[in-house]
């Protein structure tokens, strides 16, 4: 399965996850509000116990919360798939990003492991990527329509809103236990070619998404990559003086 997410009406939503609901989760926006806390009952909140979070895990000179902390981007996924409903999840996260006169202007496709938009996107990765993202559980294209809905004029923000709307993405997946890794290494014209993007659709990134596996499954220089740890700038370095 796999497909582009903002044709989905809410009845097609409500039908593919909500079947068995109670009356009162039947209103098809009150069924959107609970199904990520379904979700998240199901996967446990926290990130799974493996020795390679110990390395990972940002070690912060402030108390930064522990979604951010935990947050890291894998390569190394293991067999355990995701669902629909999982991917969806995390879109519905993102879409709760702020954005400039709310015009939100991200797009997303996706593809669970196998099915054709996911060996599309697989295709279209650069050499760097697609040894390890063939074994992400899904893989997401985000795009950012580029101009407002209202009046055709160039939205110069579109890609700041749409990054921001994947950090919630990647927050999400963090929360529900399995890892997003964002990816701009992939051929733009073969990418534009193969889904047909409009003028006014600009490719902004595509994400791999999976349970972690471990690193040795990887080949080099991937597996020394997913075992080094982390490391930021001081904000002293970035945070200016007029
Ligand atoms: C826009 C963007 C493009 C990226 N492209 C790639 C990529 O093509 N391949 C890759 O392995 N990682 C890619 N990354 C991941 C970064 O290398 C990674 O976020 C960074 O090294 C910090 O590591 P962390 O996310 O684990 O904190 C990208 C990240 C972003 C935000």
């Amino acid at each position: 399965m796999g497909g582009v997410v903002s044709p989905m009406n809410q009845s097609q939503f409500h039908r593919l996850f909500c079947n068995n609901q109670s009356p009162i989760h039947q209103s098809p926006i009150t069924s959107l509000a609970i199904l990520p806390a379904e979700a998240l009952a199901k996967e446990g909140t926290t990130p799974p116990s493996n020795p390679i979070n110990m390395i990972k895990t940002a070690v912060t000179r402030l108390p930064v919360i522990d979604l951010i902390k935990n947050r890291w981007s894998a390569r190394a996924f293991s067999d355990q798939n995701l669902s629909e409903e999982h991917v969806l999840t995390l879109i519905e996260a993102a879409s709760w990003a702020p954005s400039s006169i709310n015009e939100q202007p991200w797009r997303y496709r996706y593809g669970l492991k196998g099915d054709p938009v996911f060996v599309q996107l697989w295709e279209s990765l650069l050499i760097g990527n697609q040894p390890w993202a063939k074994n992400a559980a899904a893989l997401v294209l985000c795009t950012a329509k580029k101009t407002f809905t209202k009046n055709g004029k160039p939205n110069r923000h579109a890609m700041h809103d749409t990054g921001m709307a994947n950090a919630f993405l990647l927050l999400q997946a963090t929360q529900m236990g399995f890892y997003g890794h964002i990816m701009a290494g992939y051929d733009p014209i073969k990418l534009r070619e193969t889904f047909q993007l409009s003028e006014d659709e600009e490719d902004v990134c595509i994400i791999a998404l999976g349970f972690l596996g471990t690193p040795d499954q990887l080949d080099e220089p991937f597996r020394t990559r997913e075992i080094t740890p982390r490391s930021r700038k001081a904000v002293e370095e970035f945070v200016l003086e007029n």
